[in-house]
């Protein structure tokens, strides 16, 4: 029949952006199986925006069809089927110039361009605050976007968690509480620094369920004479060891956090605490970084399910039209967030939460 337009196939689009986390593929598998479910088609983009711009990503295509067979038994991988990086920008990619120097260069539209080229009527965003903040700059140029809240860091506000943290937090409590033996032992102090970027999630719950003795966090800006009270309270008390875990971000009161370089990645503040402790205890210290081991690995059950959540609920924010918006965890309910309040500001510890006030209560010392 001329004239009828025949409804096409909906076309939705999946990518990872940012630091990888535990459980970015249960999100993939959850939201390829619900769009399959839907009858609609579902595309994996390579590397945040990158195989949308490259026909190749890594010598494969850069736009590929997720099927039920490409997600089957993924939700307990850790990293991402799709790959990501910290270095994906589509506004402001790094560019060689011709003369062999280089450059940035915004790249925005052309992404909006490829989209509707592929006929492509959403994408899902899984990433933190920085793949979020540039959904939501697609999103304003016209490109419609579900963000799904990923970090281990758990520093955005519209969610109560993000998927992957808890994970994270399971990594660095075993580590802790492996401390302890060999901490004895030697009766030293031990500093673990974990990750958290610039928020201490990560450092206070790891540091309270792995029983330490001191734990620091952004924050709360430390002094290290109350660190050294604590040590020598400990050693009165005929215990002397302690644990002190220290976010990567934490920092002395008056002074600046440690960074490893000129782009702001933090590192280093526990090797600067250890050898103060050290020179002011009298007592043998040492340091550790657990890095990216907080990354890695399967996610634990509530990760897998929480991700699966997400990407489940994705696809129905996409079948509804509440596009722009962010699937968020509030209570027990996954409810969207529009987006830009997702990311206009970072969840910090706030100083007077009860996680707070039970480590206060337990004695652990918060470095003030
Ligand atoms: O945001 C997640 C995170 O792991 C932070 O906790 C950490 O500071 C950062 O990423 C490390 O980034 P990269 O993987 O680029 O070293």
């Amino acid at each position: 029949m001329s004239g009828v337009k025949v409804k096409r196939t909906r076309r939705i689009a999946i990518n990872t952006g940012g630091g990888d986390a535990p459980g970015l593929n249960a999100v993939i598998r959850a939201a390829t199986l619900s769009a399959l479910q839907m009858g609609w088609e579902v595309i994996g983009i390579r590397r945040g925006y990158t195989g949308l711009l490259e026909g190749e990503v890594d010598g494969e295509p850069g736009v590929f069809p997720l099927t039920a067979n490409s997600v089957r038994g993924i939700t307990h991988l850790g990293g991402t089927i799709l790959g990501t990086t910290t270095r994906g920008n589509p506004f402001g990619l790094d560019v060689r110039r011709p003369d062999g120097t280089w450059g940035v260069a915004d790249r925005s539209t052309e992404i909006v361009r490829r989209f509707e080229e592929m006929e492509i009527d959403a994408l899902i965003a899984i990433g933190g605050d920085g793949s979020l903040n540039i959904a939501n700059a697609l999103q304003a140029k016209g490109l419609p976007v579900i963000g799904v809240p990923k970090t281990i860091d758990n520093d955005l506000a519209a969610t109560d968690m993000t998927f992957g943290f808890q994970t994270a937090v399971e990594v660095a409590t075993d580590a802790i509480g492996r401390l302890h033996s060999t901490a004895e032992a030697h009766q030293r102090t031990m500093i673990v620094q974990v990750m958290g970027r610039h928020t201490g999630w990560i450092a206070l719950e790891s540091g309270l369920a792995g029983g330490s003795d001191v734990i620091l966090i952004p924050e709360i800006p430390y002094q290290t004479s109350s660190i050294v009270a604590k040590i020598r309270e400990r050693d009165e008390e005929r215990r002397r060891f302690s644990i002190i875990v220290i976010a990567e971000g934490a920092v002395p009161a008056g002074g600046e956090p440690s960074y490893v370089d000129q782009t702001g990645r933090y590192g280093g503040i526990a090797d600067r605490l250890a050898v103060e402790l050290e020179t002011l205890t009298g007592k043998e210290t040492r340091s550790m970084v657990l890095g990216h081991i907080q990354r890695g690995g399967t996610p634990i059950a509530y990760d897998r399910n929480l991700a699966l959540r997400f990407g489940a609920a994705a696809v129905r924010c996409i079948n509804e039209g509440r596009l722009g918006t962010m699937v968020a965890l509030q209570g027990n309910e996954i409810v969207p967030v529009p987006l830009l309040d997702a990311v206009k500001e970072l969840k910090r510890v706030p100083v007077d939460c009860d996680m707070v006030c039970t480590a206060r209560q337990l004695g652990v010392c918060l470095g003030d």
